[in-house]
């Protein structure tokens, strides 16, 4: 056992005094453990909940801890898990009693009974999260650390205490957080355990939809996310939760001609995406940004394979997986759809002339999401043709000059037609009916095509003349 010399940094002076004097007092022994050590060791940022084991009444030492810390919050207690929860200074305290678990093979809730330190450092998911520190007044700040946990630590390895197949098939959330942490902390999963995880993938099926998408969301926030992605492919758990992105694999080739691997590419763009964007929900898009081109895949001699139609079927997908996977049905889903259906959109534009009125096109119909939209397209240029690199993102440069050209101009960006239907109705003194829809369509088609300028005036003079055009005369009270 080696002392954790190193207390300070890893706790608040006043709880650790005060901790130590109540755990003393009440005469029986606790540890810190878990995520909490974990990452002190790492020099990670400090959690601020704490997980703290006792041998013995976890509640009768949170209530006694409660009693002696000024200002914490009221103390809540989980009679059924025997746990207790203490909120102070930002910090949440979780209180347990050692357990000792035995789990069925049909669900992920144990069997329960108390136990002694060993028997709780057995039942977690890996040496490095079962490190516990004595909060003990004879060991104080030691380790104990059964399973070399601290040698794991500092080699980066995930390794389970028990033999894996029993720990992952215990509680199979832990084959996705071995993914996951692998991904955040840049660990290796150790050889048997990987082994496990492909042995046991099957049983992911038995997890929450919740509790699998919370761990996609930390993985998609991974500075690169495609490490916990092909981890998820390699041990067959991907295809129980995303099997459109597993369709998207492989390479085929007719007539001489291959399209590319698609799932290696989507990889690509999202770690292309993170160094510029935080925003997990765009971090979605890129992932599901060509999940259409599974099933539009076509070859058409003589132009080849052609994806036809894929973002519009993908925005489609879209909504499926959100529904699926229970994430919600709201406003990030509709974003995600979006940038999926335009995806393609500014490529087309990069790839060709940018013209002035295809980028306003563009600005009108991206609206408030067009800087995202220009984000996801940049990080979908994989081409390793380092020439064809460099002609991409020179006109991505372009598209985003002419953008603020545009939007100086014009502010596209959260369009409000200049001539209200109202105003169309009094001028020709109309009642609804469908030629005012044309003379407005008409009126934003030709500041989309840069005929006449975002303005009333401008507008209100296109109106006339459109207005002519449908055998429309101006309203006598209008003259
Ligand atoms: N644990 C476990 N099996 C799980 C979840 C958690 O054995 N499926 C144990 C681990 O010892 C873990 C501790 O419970 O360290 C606390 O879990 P939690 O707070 O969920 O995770 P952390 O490891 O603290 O890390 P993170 O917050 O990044 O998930």
């Amino acid at each position: 056992m080696k002392p954790y010399n190193d207390f300070s940094k890893l706790l608040n002076d006043e709880l650790l005094q005060i901790l130590k004097t109540t755990v003393k007092e009440e005469g029986i022994e606790a540890f810190i453990i878990g995520g909490f050590v974990r990452d002190a060791i790492l020099g990670r940022k400090q959690k601020n909940d704490i997980d703290i084991v006792v041998l013995g009444s976890g509640i009768d030492l949170a209530k006694a801890l409660q009693k002696k810390l000024p200002h914490a919050k009221p103390i809540q207690i989980f009679k059924t898990y025997g746990t207790a929860m203490i909120h102070w200074e930002g910090i949440d305290l979780e209180f347990v009693g050692a357990r000792k678990e035995s789990y069925s093979s049909e669900s992920r809730n144990p069997k329960v009974t108390a136990g002694n330190l060993t028997d709780d450092q057995n039942r977690r998911d890996f040496t490095i999260n079962a490190l516990a520190i004595s909060l003990n007044h004879s060991d104080f700040g030691s380790f104990i650390d059964p399973f070399n946990g601290l040698q794991d630590l500092e080699n980066k390895i995930l390794r389970t205490p028990l033999d894996p197949n029993i720990t992952y098939s215990d509680d199979p959330l832990r084959m996705l957080r071995a993914i996951r942490f692998a991904n955040q902390l840049n660990f290796t999963i150790e050889a048997q355990s990987l082994q496990a995880i492909s042995k046991n993938a099957a049983r992911i099926k038995i997890i929450s939809k919740e509790r699998i998408v919370e761990e996609l969301h930390k993985i998609l926030s991974t500075s690169k996310p495609s490490i916990g992605f092909t981890l998820l492919e390699k041990t067959g758990i991907l295809e129980y939760i995303l099997p459109e992105l597993i369709a998207l694999k492989g390479v085929e080739e007719i007539e001489g001609q291959r399209h590319k691997d698609n799932f290696y590419h989507t990889l690509e763009v999202v770690d292309n995406l993170c160094p510029h964007s935080e925003n997990v929900w765009l971090r979605w898009a890129a992932l599901l940004h060509d999940i259409g081109k599974a099933p539009t895949k076509k070859f058409k001699p003589p132009i080849g394979w052609t994806f036809h139609n894929h973002e519009f079927v993908g925005a489609k997908m879209v909504y499926k997986i959100f529904k699926r996977l229970k994430m919600p049905l709201n406003e990030k889903m509709k974003y995600v759809q979006k940038m999926v259906l335009m995806s393609s959109r500014p490529i087309v534009i990069a790839e060709e002339q940018v013209t002035d009125s295809a980028v306003r096109r563009l600005v009108f119909d991206a609206s408030t999401e067009i800087e995202d939209l220009i984000k996801l397209c940049e990080a979908d240029i994989t081409t390793k043709n380092p020439n064809r690199f460099k002609r991409y993102h020179n006109n991505f440069k372009l598209v985003r000059e002419k953008i603020v050209a545009v939007e100086e101009k014009d502010q596209l960006r959260n369009f409000q037609p200049p001539v209200s239907g109202e105003a169309i109705m009094r001028f020709f003194g109309l009642h609804p009916c469908r030629e005012i829809g044309i003379i407005k369509e008409a009126i934003k088609e030709a500041i989309l095509e840069g005929e006449i300028p975002n303005e009333m005036e401008a507008a209100f003079e296109r109106m006339k003349i459109e207005g002519k055009k449908l055998g429309l005369t101006p309203h006598e009270k209008s003259v």
